[in-house]
């Protein structure tokens, strides 16, 4: 099993260039497929879930061709098969945004139910529902759900949850059904916004993405585009979070700075230094933060993607910081991990209460989850001494080189095969 070692107390210092949002290249990559021209995509990370859903993609007949690293062109005339497979779906929840692509452009489309993954329960109840405003009858059958019309007619839907996949799911449902969908208390989020970017770049008619009320008026067909996917709101944070742990000075680069104000506020409030310029964040930390409060909203709040890396902070802040919340309901499962490092925080339902230490010393933990993996890097770039993050799987399903984007930051981090490789490295501790 492949594990990041590192040993921290070293500034990171420098610059980043960060990618493309993992979460809008997912929904912009499934909906591409929803004309039967040529799109081409840029940007794309080149991470894990962006590369099993665009195998998701060909498994249906879907041809996608990487022209380099980060562009891939995708044409869906041949699709030839309107069932998602079980593997796929398993690997990566987000191959459910075919089941709205496939059934806006085929009026046909069966993917098995996503599980529960580690975040808690994730019901898809509002996917369905908005599904079915639109005339589609849509049932739950060995595993699968399917969904077909004969028609789509455009419809009122209003969520009772504000659910970013569930918005994108419906919204991909609706560009090709006849006549007005109107998605009321939709989510907000950049790659929703993104998302009907792109499709308004095929031809699609969609009003009103990032407010709480879409509008679309359905259009006959779609057509080729050539689309550059936003910077990622979340990459992005991390590494403005990776400064403030180690006491560096961190620029990001190519990033949207108004989609991180929720991120560089709360930053600023802990006593960290943030200055913005057009397409970059500079994060400085210098002195032993603060602490404080943070509740995880939809946008324009604080994200749940980020949670698990500001607790990481908080930890080692002065004082007794709390943080809530409230998208998820088991989302702290890494907090264990922390303790091992010397964290003293304890967990109450969805809040955590969280007492500053002075150092987290290093130890041996395993990311439970794409977020809270970064996060424990983040805690042993913080550490004294030897950390080993395990089941780094799932840190590789949403950072593009992490370890090399890191070190080229001055942190001594590297990636090793297993436990014997990890004996070899020598970071200057036994
Ligand atoms: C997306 C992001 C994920 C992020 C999350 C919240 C992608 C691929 N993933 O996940 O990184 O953490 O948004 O910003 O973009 N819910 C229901 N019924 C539904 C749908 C959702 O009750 O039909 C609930 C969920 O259980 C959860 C909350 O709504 O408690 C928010 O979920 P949602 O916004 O849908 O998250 P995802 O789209 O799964």
């Amino acid at each position: 099993m492949e594990l990041y070692a590192m040993k921290g107390g070293v500034p990171l210092v420098g610059e980043v260039e960060i990618g493309g949002a993992k979460n809008a290249a997912l929904a912009i990559l499934a909906a591409a497929i929803m004309t039967d021209e040529t799109v081409t995509v840029e940007n794309v990370p080149d991470v894990r879930d962006t590369n099993v859903l665009m195998a998701a993609m060909e498994s249906v007949g879907a041809m996608v061709v990487k022209t380099d690293r980060h562009t891939v062109k995708i044409n869906g005339s041949k699709i030839d098969n309107l069932v998602i497979d079980d593997e796929h779906i398993k690997k990566i929840r987000a191959s459910y945004y075919l089941l709205g692509a496939l059934l806006g452009k085929y009026k046909h489309a069966e993917v098995p139910l996503p599980g529960g993954c580690n975040l808690g329960t994730r019901a898809i109840d509002q996917h369905i529902k908005g599904f079915r405003a639109l005339g589609a009858d849509v049932r739950v059958e060995h595993g699968f759900v399917v969904a077909e019309a004969t028609k789509l007619k455009g419809g009122h839907i209003f969520m009772d949850k504000v659910s970013v996949g569930a918005t994108i799911n419906v919204m991909m449902a609706a560009v090709m059904a006849e006549g007005r969908t109107t998605i009321e208390n939709a989510a907000k989020e950049p790659h929703v916004v993104d998302l009907a970017n792109f499709l308004n770049c095929m031809g699609a008619n969609i009003k009103g993405a990032g407010t709480d009320v879409i509008r679309i008026n359905g259009v006959p067909k779609l057509h080729k585009a050539e689309y550059a996917i936003i910077p990622d709101q979340i990459e992005a944070g991390t590494f403005m979070m990776a400064a403030a742990i180690t006491k560096g000075d961190i620029t990001v680069k190519n990033v949207i700075p108004k989609h991180l104000e929720c991120i560089s506020a709360k930053l600023l409030e802990i006593g960290c230094e943030v200055e913005e310029s057009d397409d970059a964040v500079r994060v400085v930390a210098t002195k032993r933060l603060n602490n404080t409060q943070v509740k995880t909203l939809p946008y324009p709040g604080f994200p749940t993607d980020m949670q698990p890396q500001i607790t990481v902070i908080l930890g080692l802040s002065e004082g007794i910081s709390i943080v809530t919340e409230s998208i998820f309901d088991n989302r702290f499962k890494y907090v264990d991990e922390l303790i091992k490092m010397g964290a003293d925080i304890k967990v109450e339902g969805n809040t955590a209460i969280i007492t500053g230490v002075p150092r987290y010393s290093g130890a041996n933990v395993s990311a439970p989850d794409l977020r809270a993996g970064a996060a424990l890097v983040l805690a042993g770039l913080a550490a004294e001494s030897l950390t080993v993050v395990d089941d780094i799987k799932y840190i590789e399903r949403g950072y593009e080189d992490f370890p090399e984007k890191l070190k080229n930051l001055g942190a001594q981090i590297a990636k090793v095969r297993d436990q014997k490789e990890l004996k070899r490295i020598e970071f200057g501790v036994s």
